[in-house]
Protein backbone atom coordinates (compact mmCIF):
# COMPACT_ATOMS: atom_id res chain seq x y z
CA UNK A 1 0.00 0.00 0.00
CA UNK A 2 1.38 3.60 -0.92
CA UNK A 3 1.64 6.05 2.37
CA UNK A 4 -1.62 8.06 1.55
CA UNK A 5 -4.19 5.08 1.18
CA UNK A 6 -4.72 5.34 4.93
CA UNK A 7 -4.96 8.14 7.75
CA UNK A 8 -4.47 7.72 11.56
CA UNK A 9 -7.45 8.95 13.23
CA UNK A 10 -6.71 10.65 16.69
CA UNK A 11 -6.98 7.25 18.86
CA UNK A 12 -4.54 5.18 16.61
CA UNK A 13 -7.51 3.81 14.26
CA UNK A 14 -6.35 3.41 10.16
CA UNK A 15 -9.04 4.94 8.10
CA UNK A 16 -8.77 4.26 4.47
CA UNK A 17 -8.73 7.65 2.54
CA UNK A 18 -11.54 6.71 -0.33
CA UNK A 19 -14.48 5.79 0.45
CA UNK A 20 -17.76 4.55 -1.11
CA UNK A 21 -20.48 6.96 -0.07
CA UNK A 22 -23.64 5.81 -0.48
CA UNK A 23 -26.38 8.30 -0.26
CA UNK A 24 -28.94 7.87 -2.46
CA UNK A 25 -28.06 4.07 -3.59
CA UNK A 26 -31.41 1.79 -3.32
CA UNK A 27 -31.18 -0.56 -0.38
CA UNK A 28 -31.05 -4.13 -2.41
CA UNK A 29 -29.31 -5.47 -5.25
CA UNK A 30 -28.03 -2.17 -6.61
CA UNK A 31 -26.33 -1.17 -3.63
CA UNK A 32 -25.10 -4.94 -3.32
CA UNK A 33 -24.10 -4.54 -6.31
CA UNK A 34 -22.06 -1.32 -6.34
CA UNK A 35 -20.47 -2.15 -3.09
CA UNK A 36 -19.60 -5.46 -4.29
CA UNK A 37 -17.57 -3.72 -7.32
CA UNK A 38 -16.52 -1.24 -4.99
CA UNK A 39 -14.44 -3.95 -2.70
CA UNK A 40 -13.63 -5.73 -5.61
CA UNK A 41 -11.75 -2.66 -6.71
CA UNK A 42 -9.99 -2.08 -3.79
CA UNK A 43 -12.59 -0.30 -1.68
CA UNK A 44 -12.24 -0.92 1.71
CA UNK A 45 -14.61 1.72 3.31
CA UNK A 46 -18.26 2.33 3.07
CA UNK A 47 -19.85 5.28 4.40
CA UNK A 48 -23.86 4.58 5.07
CA UNK A 49 -26.27 6.34 7.68
CA UNK A 50 -29.52 5.25 9.24
CA UNK A 51 -30.99 8.07 7.09
CA UNK A 52 -29.79 6.23 3.89
CA UNK A 53 -32.33 3.44 4.56
CA UNK A 54 -29.71 0.89 3.09
CA UNK A 55 -27.63 -0.46 5.89
CA UNK A 56 -29.11 -4.01 5.69
CA UNK A 57 -27.51 -4.24 1.97
CA UNK A 58 -24.03 -2.51 3.48
CA UNK A 59 -24.11 -5.11 5.91
CA UNK A 60 -24.72 -7.97 3.73
CA UNK A 61 -22.24 -7.21 0.98
CA UNK A 62 -19.56 -6.16 3.71
CA UNK A 63 -20.58 -10.07 5.05
CA UNK A 64 -20.24 -11.82 1.69
CA UNK A 65 -17.50 -9.98 0.23
CA UNK A 66 -14.94 -12.78 1.32
CA UNK A 67 -12.84 -10.56 3.13
CA UNK A 68 -12.08 -10.56 6.95
CA UNK A 69 -14.36 -7.88 8.42
CA UNK A 70 -11.45 -6.34 9.94
CA UNK A 71 -9.90 -5.19 6.54
CA UNK A 72 -13.23 -3.05 5.80
CA UNK A 73 -13.72 0.12 7.56
CA UNK A 74 -17.88 0.97 7.83
CA UNK A 75 -19.36 3.83 8.77
CA UNK A 76 -22.90 4.61 10.21
CA UNK A 77 -24.96 7.65 11.61
CA UNK A 78 -27.04 8.37 14.12
CA UNK A 79 -30.54 9.78 12.44
CA UNK A 80 -31.60 13.44 14.15
CA UNK A 81 -34.76 11.99 15.56
CA UNK A 82 -33.04 9.50 17.45
CA UNK A 83 -30.87 12.39 18.65
CA UNK A 84 -33.92 14.45 19.83
CA UNK A 85 -35.52 11.67 21.48
CA UNK A 86 -32.13 11.11 23.42
CA UNK A 87 -32.18 7.15 21.81
CA UNK A 88 -28.73 7.09 20.66
CA UNK A 89 -28.00 3.82 22.53
CA UNK A 90 -31.25 2.19 20.82
CA UNK A 91 -30.21 3.79 17.62
CA UNK A 92 -26.88 2.41 17.51
CA UNK A 93 -28.06 -0.98 18.27
CA UNK A 94 -30.81 -1.01 15.77
CA UNK A 95 -27.94 -0.12 13.59
CA UNK A 96 -25.56 -3.06 14.49
CA UNK A 97 -28.63 -5.15 13.84
CA UNK A 98 -29.57 -3.83 9.89
CA UNK A 99 -25.96 -3.82 9.44
CA UNK A 100 -25.76 -7.63 11.33
CA UNK A 101 -21.99 -6.58 12.24
CA UNK A 102 -20.87 -6.91 15.77
CA UNK A 103 -19.10 -3.48 15.90
CA UNK A 104 -19.18 -0.46 13.84
CA UNK A 105 -16.09 1.35 12.77
CA UNK A 106 -16.94 4.80 12.83
CA UNK A 107 -20.41 6.23 14.11
CA UNK A 108 -20.95 9.57 13.86
CA UNK A 109 -23.76 12.14 15.03
CA UNK A 110 -25.44 12.88 11.63
CA UNK A 111 -25.98 16.47 12.04
CA UNK A 112 -26.05 18.95 15.41
CA UNK A 113 -29.58 17.86 16.22
CA UNK A 114 -31.21 19.56 19.54
CA UNK A 115 -29.73 17.21 22.12
CA UNK A 116 -25.82 16.14 20.60
CA UNK A 117 -24.57 16.81 23.71
CA UNK A 118 -26.31 14.31 25.73
CA UNK A 119 -26.31 12.26 22.23
CA UNK A 120 -22.30 12.10 22.09
CA UNK A 121 -22.40 11.23 26.25
CA UNK A 122 -23.85 7.83 24.98
CA UNK A 123 -21.91 7.10 21.87
CA UNK A 124 -18.86 7.88 24.29
CA UNK A 125 -20.11 4.92 26.47
CA UNK A 126 -20.79 2.67 23.58
CA UNK A 127 -17.14 3.38 22.16
CA UNK A 128 -15.85 2.53 25.76
CA UNK A 129 -17.88 -0.65 25.38
CA UNK A 130 -16.03 -1.70 22.41
CA UNK A 131 -19.22 -1.35 20.15
CA UNK A 132 -17.76 1.45 18.13
CA UNK A 133 -14.03 1.58 17.08
CA UNK A 134 -14.24 5.29 16.59
CA UNK A 135 -16.64 8.28 17.13
CA UNK A 136 -17.16 11.65 15.78
CA UNK A 137 -19.89 14.10 14.04
CA UNK A 138 -20.96 15.52 10.87
CA UNK A 139 -22.26 18.68 9.54
CA UNK A 140 -20.88 20.61 12.47
CA UNK A 141 -19.70 23.88 12.28
CA UNK A 142 -16.90 25.08 14.84
CA UNK A 143 -19.08 25.96 17.43
CA UNK A 144 -21.38 23.35 17.11
CA UNK A 145 -17.93 21.63 18.25
CA UNK A 146 -17.05 23.93 21.08
CA UNK A 147 -20.49 23.38 22.65
CA UNK A 148 -20.01 19.39 22.26
CA UNK A 149 -16.59 19.68 23.53
CA UNK A 150 -18.08 21.93 26.59
CA UNK A 151 -19.27 18.25 28.23
CA UNK A 152 -17.28 15.84 26.49
CA UNK A 153 -14.37 13.50 27.65
CA UNK A 154 -13.41 12.32 23.88
CA UNK A 155 -12.62 14.41 21.13
CA UNK A 156 -14.40 13.34 18.08
CA UNK A 157 -12.45 11.50 15.47
CA UNK A 158 -13.69 12.55 12.73
CA UNK A 159 -16.20 15.49 11.00
CA UNK A 160 -17.42 14.90 7.85
CA UNK A 161 -18.44 17.55 5.87
CA UNK A 162 -19.99 18.95 2.82
CA UNK A 163 -16.75 19.43 0.90
CA UNK A 164 -15.49 19.97 -2.97
CA UNK A 165 -13.90 23.09 -4.77
CA UNK A 166 -16.67 25.25 -5.30
CA UNK A 167 -16.93 24.66 -0.99
CA UNK A 168 -13.14 24.33 0.57
CA UNK A 169 -14.22 24.74 3.91
CA UNK A 170 -10.26 26.27 4.64
CA UNK A 171 -11.62 27.69 7.78
CA UNK A 172 -13.13 24.48 9.78
CA UNK A 173 -10.92 22.34 8.21
CA UNK A 174 -8.01 24.36 9.89
CA UNK A 175 -10.26 24.37 13.12
CA UNK A 176 -10.47 20.39 12.96
CA UNK A 177 -6.92 20.25 12.47
CA UNK A 178 -5.80 21.94 15.58
CA UNK A 179 -8.24 20.20 17.40
CA UNK A 180 -6.61 16.29 16.04
CA UNK A 181 -10.19 15.86 14.16
CA UNK A 182 -9.65 14.36 10.62
CA UNK A 183 -12.43 15.66 7.76
CA UNK A 184 -13.97 13.58 5.57
CA UNK A 185 -15.90 14.87 2.62
CA UNK A 186 -19.22 14.45 1.61
CA UNK A 187 -20.49 15.03 -2.09
CA UNK A 188 -16.72 15.30 -2.94
CA UNK A 189 -17.85 15.56 -6.90
CA UNK A 190 -20.23 18.19 -6.25
CA UNK A 191 -23.52 16.16 -5.41
CA UNK A 192 -25.94 14.31 -7.94
CA UNK A 193 -27.50 16.81 -10.52
CA UNK A 194 -24.68 19.23 -10.21
CA UNK A 195 -21.89 20.13 -12.77
CA UNK A 196 -18.56 20.29 -10.88
CA UNK A 197 -17.69 17.44 -12.94
CA UNK A 198 -17.99 20.23 -16.32
CA UNK A 199 -15.93 22.86 -14.92
CA UNK A 200 -13.36 24.12 -17.23
CA UNK A 201 -10.42 24.67 -15.28
CA UNK A 202 -10.68 20.93 -13.97
CA UNK A 203 -10.92 19.93 -17.11
CA UNK A 204 -8.09 21.41 -18.68
CA UNK A 205 -5.84 20.41 -14.98
CA UNK A 206 -7.34 16.33 -15.71
CA UNK A 207 -5.86 16.97 -19.56
CA UNK A 208 -2.64 17.98 -18.30
CA UNK A 209 -2.56 15.07 -15.92
CA UNK A 210 -4.12 12.20 -18.32
CA UNK A 211 -7.26 11.78 -15.69
CA UNK A 212 -10.59 12.55 -15.46
CA UNK A 213 -11.89 15.58 -13.62
CA UNK A 214 -13.61 13.19 -11.21
CA UNK A 215 -9.86 11.91 -9.98
CA UNK A 216 -8.32 15.23 -10.19
CA UNK A 217 -10.78 16.41 -7.17
CA UNK A 218 -10.58 12.84 -5.79
CA UNK A 219 -6.80 13.43 -5.07
CA UNK A 220 -7.34 17.34 -4.79
CA UNK A 221 -8.90 15.87 -1.39
CA UNK A 222 -6.54 13.17 -0.59
CA UNK A 223 -3.49 15.33 -0.85
CA UNK A 224 -4.74 18.02 0.87
CA UNK A 225 -5.69 15.90 4.52
CA UNK A 226 -9.44 14.90 3.60
CA UNK A 227 -10.54 11.63 3.82
CA UNK A 228 -13.36 11.61 0.70
CA UNK A 229 -16.44 9.42 0.25
CA UNK A 230 -17.58 9.69 -3.67
CA UNK A 231 -20.73 8.05 -4.68
CA UNK A 232 -21.22 6.05 -7.63
CA UNK A 233 -23.29 3.16 -9.17
CA UNK A 234 -21.77 2.74 -12.03
CA UNK A 235 -19.23 -0.32 -11.61
CA UNK A 236 -16.38 1.21 -13.77
CA UNK A 237 -16.45 5.21 -12.33
CA UNK A 238 -16.57 3.56 -9.01
CA UNK A 239 -13.45 1.96 -9.56
CA UNK A 240 -11.66 4.85 -11.52
CA UNK A 241 -12.36 6.85 -8.45
CA UNK A 242 -10.53 4.93 -6.25
CA UNK A 243 -7.31 4.82 -9.26
CA UNK A 244 -5.89 8.24 -7.63
CA UNK A 245 -2.67 7.00 -5.76
CA UNK A 246 -0.56 6.69 -9.03
CA UNK A 247 -0.21 10.32 -9.15
CA UNK A 248 0.44 13.61 -7.20
CA UNK A 249 -0.67 16.70 -8.13
CA UNK A 250 2.05 19.88 -7.95
CA UNK A 251 1.44 22.51 -5.51
CA UNK A 252 0.54 25.02 -8.28
CA UNK A 253 -2.52 22.61 -9.37
CA UNK A 254 -3.79 22.04 -5.74
CA UNK A 255 -3.56 26.27 -5.13
CA UNK A 256 -5.53 26.53 -8.32
CA UNK A 257 -8.38 24.14 -7.11
CA UNK A 258 -8.59 25.89 -3.96
CA UNK A 259 -9.10 29.25 -6.14
CA UNK A 260 -12.11 27.52 -7.02
CA UNK A 261 -13.95 28.28 -3.92
CA UNK A 262 -16.84 29.96 -3.70
CA UNK A 263 -18.41 29.00 -0.11
CA UNK A 264 -21.15 27.40 -2.47
CA UNK A 265 -23.15 24.43 -1.16
CA UNK A 266 -25.08 22.08 -2.75
CA UNK A 267 -26.31 20.67 0.81
CA UNK A 268 -28.19 21.91 3.49
CA UNK A 269 -26.43 24.52 5.78
CA UNK A 270 -25.79 23.30 9.16
CA UNK A 271 -27.03 26.35 10.91
CA UNK A 272 -30.21 26.11 9.66
CA UNK A 273 -31.98 22.79 8.64
CA UNK A 274 -35.07 22.05 9.09
CA UNK A 275 -35.34 17.96 9.44
P1 LIG B 1 -23.60 7.79 -10.64
O1 LIG B 1 -23.94 7.18 -9.32
O2 LIG B 1 -24.69 7.65 -11.64
O3 LIG B 1 -22.25 7.36 -11.15
P2 LIG B 1 -20.89 13.01 -5.05
O4 LIG B 1 -19.95 11.89 -4.72
O5 LIG B 1 -20.26 14.36 -5.04
O6 LIG B 1 -22.15 12.95 -4.25
O7 LIG B 1 -21.30 12.85 -6.57
C1 LIG B 1 -22.02 11.80 -6.99
C2 LIG B 1 -22.54 12.05 -8.37
O8 LIG B 1 -21.47 12.01 -9.32
C3 LIG B 1 -23.50 11.01 -8.73
O9 LIG B 1 -24.49 11.60 -9.52
C4 LIG B 1 -22.67 10.01 -9.53
O10 LIG B 1 -23.51 9.39 -10.45
C5 LIG B 1 -21.67 10.91 -10.21
N1 LIG B 1 -20.34 10.31 -10.39
C6 LIG B 1 -19.61 9.62 -9.49
N2 LIG B 1 -18.40 9.29 -10.00
C7 LIG B 1 -18.36 9.79 -11.24
C8 LIG B 1 -17.37 9.80 -12.27
N3 LIG B 1 -16.21 9.21 -12.10
N4 LIG B 1 -17.68 10.44 -13.42
C9 LIG B 1 -18.88 11.03 -13.61
N5 LIG B 1 -19.84 11.07 -12.68
C10 LIG B 1 -19.60 10.46 -11.50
Amino acid sequence: MQPDTQKKLHNGVAIPTVGLGVFQIENGPVAEKAIRSAIDAGYRHIDTARAYHNEESVGKAVRNAGIPRDEIFVTTKLWNADIRAGRARAACEESLSRLGLDYIDLYLIHWPAEGFEAAWSEMETLYREGKLRAIGVSNFQDHHIDTLMQNATITPMVNQIECHPLLTQKPLREYCESKGIACEAWSPLGGTGGNLLDHSALAAIAQRYGKSVAQIILRWDIQGGLITLPKSVHPERIASNINIYDFELSAEDMAAIDSLNQDRRVGPDPDHFNF
